[in-house]
Formats: structure tokens, sequence, C-alpha cells
């Protein structure tokens, strides 16, 4: 029977270009979606940007632009990265579209109806320049704690003390810099402590099958005990105040979903967009006992998905989700992953460089398994593995024999193969219901072991029969022509249980061998006397060029702050050589016949004063200067100048183009600094 599967993947935040991390689930749900097709199993696998929120519109606020202009931007830049790894959703939409706000408003009513939706009020911190609410993030102050300033609102970088925001002490906005003030509003919740929202999550949590162990376990935890064994969880404030790019809670004039609740939403937004567009029934398909709604995410984002989604959609009377599957971080390790090199690693950059999608996606999917595990992506690894397993033995497998087959049979295939041949076939036709397994429970690294483990089986018989040596003996033709023969099946074969995997090479080799495009039951059928096209490289060897390149650090900065490019860099030998020491203006004065200068007399501690000629007229008035410390250069060789020897310089900050960015800044030490101290 087949199976009917709606499955996505987390939707992304339509703040930032996609990382590493990103294309890891895509691939992950990509080769799950390929392999669910080849199995001739109906699946709708859609996406969508993640639109809504406070950090988008502000975002968007400080690139100058509408909330709407800079989501559609972010998703304009999807396209180069799906289709540059093969990730084959049906459908990108957004959470900002019509359905979208449709579905999560009806959602809303239907929990409204159920009695699910409480409001109460609540106090927070008011942004009184900006006339917003101030989420937790967006309020900085000193720790109540340790005193330590420019804390953030929920805990403390120094000390590590956990607050609320309103402990911090001389509390400011973030975005405006203003003293918040409390302010009290109404906000809406989902009622998740109530005792039927627990039972629900209880049962439907613990349905056997729906969620990995890991999961279940932390889901445990989320799940607050009292002495008396009563379970529970804490309402879930919904509510957000305008302004807020987001969507109208229904009968409200000012109060907008947190995005969180629409996120999710969105899921069912982008399959309803496709649907429509392909004019097929969207309530109809949801209706469907038959059909699997199936979650694919990390980590970091399971309590969303594993309580509030699931209460949402039942108590609001739909289907819910079938089974969320969790996935780890991907990390960057290994040698050449030094500090000086890019932290980050840029799945556009992997393509500009040369590396072939379908490396990473097989390299990922070789470190992939069921559970939540974190994966690393680690250089050396990654070339090794491409090399040894893609190349050396898999692809080998087809240029070892296609060069016999074309010149000496007109590249068509034994339909005998020999006695060993068959069994070795045979052999691979029947793990074919073991990678079935192991791909459907998304045990990706076993089953690229098992593949690997056959293409070694064939290597071996390859290295027993040397069609190299039976080409140049005489009568041996029929034995090269099976050897050949079988190396081409069994090639055939295993392209069956890498195409999840490799999508485009699979169809590369499809058109070498002349087939139609492969499903997994190929893999248990024979091609017989078939007519092979002619063998054209399939894959090339990893360069560690390219992968050096994917890792150097970007290129120097073309902004050059203050106007002007760093310097040649120095060691701290060059810095000692320039002694700084601590300055008292004793005096300041104008000087006859110069609009740039004020001549200073300065007390460094040495019991005599200096004289020195600084070109700060434009920016002080010599009264302002009396009395004040400043920083100066004291071993500079004396100067003689227009209107007199200096001794020494005064520091001051300037912008390397005066004229467009005016202004001159004396350095001024903090308090308690004497004449005479060195500056080091
Ligand atoms: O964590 C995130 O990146 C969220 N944008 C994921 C949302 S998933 C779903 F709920 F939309
Ligand atoms: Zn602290």
């Amino acid at each position: 029977m087949p199976r009917k599967l709606f499955v996505t993947t987390a939707l992304p935040y339509a703040n930032a270009p996609f990382h590493l991390g990103h294309m890891m689930e895509y691939i992950q749900a990509d080769i799950w979606v390929r392999f669910q097709r080849m199995q001739g199993h109906e699946v709708h696998f859609v996406c969508a940007d993640d639109a809504h929120g406070a950090a988008i519109m502000i975002a968007a606020d400080k690139a100058g632009k509408t909330p709407q202009q800079f989501v559609a931007e972010i998703a304009g830049g999807r396209r180069p990265y799906l289709d540059g790894f093969h990730i084959g959703f049906d459908n990108w939409h957004s959470t900002d579209g019509p359905e979208n706000h449709e579905l999560a408003q009806d959602i809303y009513r239907a929990l409204r109806k159920e009695g699910l939706i409480a409001e109460r009020a609540v106090e927070q911190f008011f942004d009184p320049v900006k006339s917003m609410f101030l989420a937790d993030r967006y309020i900085k102050g000193e720790c109540p704690n340790c005193g330590a300033k420019d804390q953030y609102g929920d805990n403390c970088d120094n000390c590590g003390a956990v607050y609320s925001p309103t402990d911090l002490k001389n509390p400011y906005s973030a975005l405006s810099g203003a003293a918040p003030v409390l302010k009290s509003s109404a906000h809406y919740f989902f009622q998740l402590s109530s005792a039927r929202c627990i039972e629900f999550l209880q049962q439907w949590t613990a349905t056997p099958g729906r969620l990995q162990p890991e999961v279940l376990n932390k889901i445990r935890e989320w799940f607050a005990t009292d002495g008396e064994g009563h379970v529970s969880l804490a309402d879930w404030d919904i509510s957000r105040d305008a302004p807020y790019f987001g969507i109208r809670i229904p009968d409200t004039a000012d109060k907008y979903f947190y995005v969180w609740l629409d996120a999710p939403v969105g899921y069912l937004a982008s399959l309803k967009n496709y649907f429509g567009k392909k004019g097929w029934d969207f309530d109809a398909f949801m209706a469907d006992p038959a059909v699997e709604q199936i979650h694919f995410i990390g980590k970091d984002i399971a309590y969303f998905h594993t309580l509030f989604w699931p209460a949402m959609l039942h108590f609001s009377g739909r289907k819910t989700p079938d089974k969320v599957y969790v996935h780890g971080f991907i990390t960057l390790g290994g040698d050449k992953m030094s500090k000086s090199r890019g932290t980050g690693l840029s799945p556009l950059r992997y393509l500009e460089v040369g590396l072939n999608a379908e490396w990473l996606r097989y390299y990922i999917a070789a470190k992939l398994n069921a559970r939540v595990e974190d994966i690393e992506f680690n250089p050396e690894d990654f070339i090794a593995r491409v090399n040894s397993d893609l190349v050396g033995k898999y692809v080998n497998i087809a240029s070892r024999a296609a060069g016999f087959l074309a010149k000496r049979f007109g590249g068509r295939l034994s339909a005998d193969l020999g006695v060993e041949g068959r069994a070795l076939l045979d052999g691979l036709r029947g793990a074919s219901g073991n990678v079935r397994e192991l791909y459907e429970e998304r045990e990706f690294g076993k089953a690229l072991r098992e593949v690997m483990l056959l293409a070694d089986r064939v290597n071996e018989y390859v290295d027993r029969h040397k069609p190299w040596d039976l080409a140049k003996q005489a009568g041996m033709d029929a034995a090269l022509h099976d050897v050949c023969s079988v190396c081409i099946e069994a090639f055939r074969v295993l392209t069956v249980f890498l195409k999840p995997v490799m999508p485009a090479l699979a169809a590369q080799v499809e058109a070498f061998l002349k087939i139609s495009p492969l499903d997994w039951h190929d893999a248990t059928r024979s091609l017989g006397a078939h007519t092979i096209g002619t063998y054209q490289h399939l894959m090339q060897r990893v360069d560690a060029k390219q992968v050096d390149a994917l890792l150097e650090p970007p290129a120097p900065a073309t902004i050059t702050p203050g106007g002007e490019a760093l310097a040649a860099e120095i060691g701290i030998d060059d810095f000692a050589k320039v002694d700084l020491r601590i300055a008292r203006i004793v005096n300041a004065e104008h000087v006859e016949g110069s609009d740039k200068l004020l001549r200073l007399t300065l007390d460094v501690g040495e019991g005599r004063m200096r004289n020195v000629l600084s070109g700060i007229k434009s920016a002080y008035k010599p009264e302002d200067l009396i009395g004040k410390m400043t920083v100066m250069v004291a071993n500079l060789a004396p100067r003689k100048m227009k209107f007199g020897v200096s001794e020494g310089m005064v520091l001051a900050a300037s912008h390397a183009d005066e004229k467009a960015h005016p202004g001159l800044y004396v350095l001024e030490p903090w308090p308690g600094a004497e004449p005479g101290l060195r500056v080091r």
C-alpha cells in the first residue's frame, strides 16, 4: 500500500542566509523523502520562511526596510542553496502568506471556543522612546549579583547569575538606550496547565514510535511534578503588543500572535499553498487518516514541536504530527579548523570553490543516525571518505568494466554472468531489504556502511578475476564478458542504494546505462542482455586544495575603519619603543599666527615642563583643556617647528578624511591616572 506522507523541515528565520546546519537538516530530510519516493509512496515535502517576530522587525528597521521587503529579499536568496544541494522541496512559502494568516487565526478561534485561551495582565518593560514592549534580550543593565555593566536581561556573562530583567540595576533599552518603564498590558495565554492539555500531551508524547527515546526523556523533564505526583506545565503566552511583525489576533486592535504560534502553522500554510497551485483539495488531504505528518527538526526546538504544536493542533480539531524526527547539530572540527580560518562554513562558498554538492550529501549521510547526536564536519575525514568510498570503491567498479564492454562487446551485457557472478549479484540484491530498513529508520550511516561493504565484495570479485589479464588471454572472451557484465549489474544495484543520497550522480548513471529512472525495486531486477552507453567519467576525487579554499579566512574587509586601512602588523617589541605617558595639561594657549596649533605646557612627572605644539585648535578652546589629563608620546625626538620646538605629541583620534568626517578627540585617561605613569 503506498503511503501518503506530508514531510517538513523547520522553517528558517527570514533574517539570514542558510548555514551548514540548515543544509544538514534539508539533506537529511531530502534523502528520506527521495527514499520514500523510490518506494512508490506519495510524498509532499514543503518548507517556508519563518518571517515574523521582533528580531526580524528590528533588523528590517535597522536596514531601513519594511519587514515585508526585508524577508522578501532573504527569500529571494534561497534558490541557489536548494538547487545547488539538490534539495527537492515541492514548495517554498512564507509564514507571512495569506494561508498562514487565515490558518493561524482559525486555530486560535477554535482554541478559544474550547475555552483554552485565557487573558491576563502582564507587567513588562516598555521602551518609552521606541514605544514598544521589550523582549528580555533587548534589555540590558547591571547584574544584580556582581554589578557587571551591560548585562542582558536574563543572565550575567560575568558571574553567570540567572535573573529576570526586572532585577537588573539601572536597566536600559538595547534599542534606544532609554530607561525602560514597567507597564502592564493584557496578554493571551494558551492554557497548557489545564488538566485536559496535560492529559492529552502525556498520552500523545508516550505513543510508541512517535518520538525518539532521548526526546521522550527530555519531555519528562519538562513536565514539572509536585510532591503528590501531579504533573504540570506553565501556560504559554501567545500574544505580543503592537508594534510587532506578525499576525493580528482576531477581535483585538493591537495584539499579534507571538512568532512561535504562527511558525509551525506555516507547515500547513505551505502545504495549502502548494495544493492550491496544483488544484488539489487541501482539507480532504488533511482529513485523510492515512496521511502521515512528519517534521524534521533540530534538538533546540523540540519543546515547541512536541508540546505546543501537537496541543494546538489537537484542541483545534486537527490532525497531530505522526512523527517528530529530531537531529543534533553539525559542528566543525579537525586539524584544518584552526582559529585563523573561517569558523563558519558557507554552503554557497562550498559550491563556488568547485566542491561537489553530492560529496557533502554523502559525507553528512555517512555521519547521520536516528539519534539526537551532534555530528562533526571534519575536513580531513571528508576528503578521505569521499575519495575512498565514492571514487575508490563505487565509481571504480564501473570504470574498471565499462571500457572492455564497449571495445570488445559493443556495450552489450552478457546474460549468463557465471555461477560466481550470479551468486555475488544475489548477495547484493538480498541486501536490499536491510538497506531499505536502515533508510526508513534514518540510520543513513549504517545504510552507507552496508553499501560500501557490498562494493568491497564487488571489488574483491574484480581483483580475483582480473579482467585486464583476461583481456590479454586468447579464448577468454566469454569470461571477460561475464566479469564486466557482473560489474555493471552490481554497479547498477549499488546505484539504487545510493540514489537517495546522490540523485544527480544516479541520473548520470541512468544515462550511461541507458535505463529509465531507478526505483527501489530495480535493485532486485536484472538487466539481462541490455546494451549500455559509453562511459564518461562519473566523479572526480576531492582535491585538498578546494577544501583549503573553502576553509580560508574570508578576504580582508574592503571597508577600512576610520577611513584608512590598518597599518602593517607590528610585534610587541615595536610597540614597546613608543613611550606613552600620562600628562597633565598645565597650560594651553593660542599660537600667534597659527590657525591650527595650540601651545600646551605638559607635566609628565619629570620635575620640568614640556612644551608641545598640538594641532587641535579646531576642536578645543585652551581654557577647556587646562587641568585635564591626557596621553602623550614622551620619547619622540624634539621637533623644530615654525613656532618653536615641540617636545612630544598628544594623542587624538580623527577620521582619515577630516573634511568629510570632521571631529578630533583628545584622549583622556580614566580618573585616578597620575602624570608620568606609563601607558602600555
Ligand atoms: O528555530 C528556528 O529557526 C525557527 N524559525 C524554526 C521554526 S520551525 C516551525 F515551527 F516553523
Ligand atoms: Zn554578574
